[in-house]
């Protein structure tokens, strides 16, 4: 699904530069459930954004499903991002005055999908998330991980190939984490592909793949048994 070679990506700040990616060399296949842990500025989200047409490296290479990413145009960047990537972030960046039901479906707002279809989806979709009696709640209505739920959901509305979840549980209590990654797990085990970055190691641990990041480097890339 994945393959980077020689990633790199610098951040010039004043007369100094950052090198957020030093060549990074990484496969992700389908199916894949990875963690990504690393100190604070070690690349993980630089490494996010790239790999879901967010940023750019400036040298490297990368592609998607086979595609150099670096030959698509912007229509062609953005079509693919809308239909094979979700995010989902620490903030859940969600929309305060639209109910959670019309959060999932905006990314669903400019395609050719009917009205009755993407109600459907989103409805199912917030029910297998288990917010069936929440789809008319506002987002200052729910409480932290309910509107982490209905971010996951959105990230899911147009069923992505690959999930990229930057700190996911970043503003979530302990029991709360555990169940946000208690529904990754179970994605991934109907197919999804995950890719997200934690600071805890517990929550790493529900992940299949681990892979430490230190100075804009992969450190260690190890398989859970
Ligand atoms: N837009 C930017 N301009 C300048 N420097 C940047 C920019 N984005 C990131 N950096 C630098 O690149 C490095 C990697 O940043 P990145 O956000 O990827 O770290 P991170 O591993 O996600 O850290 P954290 O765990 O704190 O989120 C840091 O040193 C950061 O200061
Ligand atoms: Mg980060």
């Amino acid at each position: 699904m994945i393959t980077t070679t020689k990633l790199c990506r610098r951040f010039r700040v004043g007369d100094t530069t950052v090198h957020a990616l030093d060549n990074v060399d990484l496969e992700i296949g389908e199916g894949d459930f990875v963690a990504v842990m690393g100190p604070s500025g070690s690349g993980k989200s630089t490494l996010m954004n790239i790999l879901g047409f967010l940023d750019s490296p400036d040298d490297g290479k990368y592609r998607f499903f086979g595609e150099e990413v670096a030959m698509l145009d912007d229509e062609r960047l953005s079509r693919i991002r809308n239909e094979k990537i979700g995010f989902v972030f620490q903030s859940f960046h969600l929309l305060p005055r639209l109910t959670a039901l019309d959060n999932v479906l905006l990314p669903l707002r400019y395609t050719d999908i009917d009205v009755a279809d993407s109600q459907q989806r989103g409805l199912t979709l917030l029910d297998r998330l288990g917010l069936s009696d929440r789809v008319g709640h506002r987002p200052n209505q729910l409480s932290g991980g309910q509107r982490q739920r209905v971010a996951i959901a959105r990230s899911l509305i147009n069923a992505p190939r690959l999930l990229l979840a930057d700190e996911p549980t970043g503003n979530l209590d302990s029991r709360t984490s555990v169940e946000i990654m208690e529904l990754f797990a179970e994605l991934n085990r109907d197919g999804q592909t995950i890719l997200m970055v934690t600071h805890e190691e517990e929550i790493a641990a529900h992940a299949k793949r681990l892979i430490r990041m230190r100075d804009g480097k992969i450190e260690h890339d190890t398989i859970h048994h």
